[in-house]
């Protein structure tokens, strides 16, 4: 008779990117918060001896026995990941259960909040405290799969669950925010593999570095900018320093007329700035709007065609340790 909990639940947000993409694989520092609008939960359940390991993912179209899985399959890859990290038997007699609301390849993280629900969901099931960085650290190996070379953001962002100052590599930095702030999220409904962007400016960096290098560090500064003014809980200048980093991103060649439709719309509706947020091309676009202008904003968005359009709120924080 085991001693673990029969049944475990644990879920994981989306996240978006609010300055610093791209240039964040180039080393550079990059800001993203959870979006706890959207989740995804996994729940575990113990099954009869003998039935082994089965992942439903209704929503993902996915049924996988875990003895028999492909092994490029995400799912089962990042449960036997866990499995050996945590040295669990390789196919205990579980049930997997994954439901999420985050839309698939559309610039909110959910392959790593997947990932992360599973994880944390396993940690917990089999006794184990969930910690974020040995989560995270587990979630990027699943990252690879989607993103050939990702920087570690999406799944640091997600398994920390909290608002972070990211540079690849370095230590993880919760940044304290001053002030309450919502953003307007419309996807464009493109759906736009980041691993072609970020091989597309790769290979133009590749060309011409000199030019690439000094766009990133605008890039760079722009993020500085936008942490000193959100910790200062000025935020809306911080929209002037997005509309600024939507400039270098069309630049990095990652925009497209689709979603300078979007981000003009919200503009015009009265946003204080809008970019795309992520790999770029398709995906989302963010706008930072002031409370009494949520409505009108929203609604540009869908005028101007955005398949789905959610509104979060990043709120004011203290510093923590
Ligand atoms: O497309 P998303 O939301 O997963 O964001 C990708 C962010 C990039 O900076 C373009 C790539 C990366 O690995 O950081």
């Amino acid at each position: 008779m085991s001693a673990f909990p029969r049944t475990t639940t644990a879920t994981a947000p989306g996240k978006i990117i609010l300055l610093g993409e791209h240039a964040v694989v180039y080393g550079r520092p990059a800001i993203a918060v959870p979006v706890t609008d959207v989740t995804v939960t996994a729940t575990i359940r113990d099954c009869a001896a003998g039935s082994g390991c089965t992942i439903l993912a209704h929503d993902l179209g996915h049924t996988v026995a875990l003895d028999n899985a492909d092994s490029t399959n995400p799912l089962a890859f990042i449960v036997q990941l866990t499995l050996a990290e945590l040295q669990l038997p390789d196919n205990p007699d579980w049930q997997i259960e994954i439901h999420s609301q985050i839309p698939i390849a559309g610039g909110l993280g959910s392959g790593a909040a997947v990932s992360t629900a599973i994880c944390r969901a396993i940690f917990t099931h089999s006794g184990h405290a969930p910690d974020p960085s040995r989560i995270s650290a587990l979630v990027y190996r699943s990252e690879e799969l989607y993103h050939g070379t990702p920087s570690g953001i999406d799944n640091t962002v997600i398994a920390y669950a909290m608002p972070i100052w990211f540079v690849k590599g370095g230590t993880i930095e919760p940044f304290t925010s001053g002030n309450t702030f919502t953003m307007v999220i419309a996807d464009s409904g493109i759906s736009s593999p980041t691993k072609e962007t970020v091989a597309d400016v790769r290979r133009q960096w590749q060309a011409e570095p000199a030019r690439f290098e000094a766009i990133f560090d605008e890039i760079a500064a722009l993020v500085h900018a936008a942490r000193r003014q959100i910790e200062y809980g000025t935020i809306d200048k911080l929209g002037a320093l997005m509309d600024q980093n939507q400039l270098l991103l069309e630049a990095l060649g990652v925009s497209s007329p689709r979603l300078q439709t979007l981000i003009e719309a919200a503009r015009q509706a009265g946003a204080w700035g809008a970019k795309l947020s992520g790999g770029g091309r398709g995906g989302n676009v963010i706008a930072l709007v002031e409370d009494a202008r949520v409505t009108r904003v929203s609604a540009a968005l869908t005028e101007a065609g955005a398949k789905r359009v959610l509104t979060t709120q990043i709120t004011a924080t203290q510093q923590r340790d």
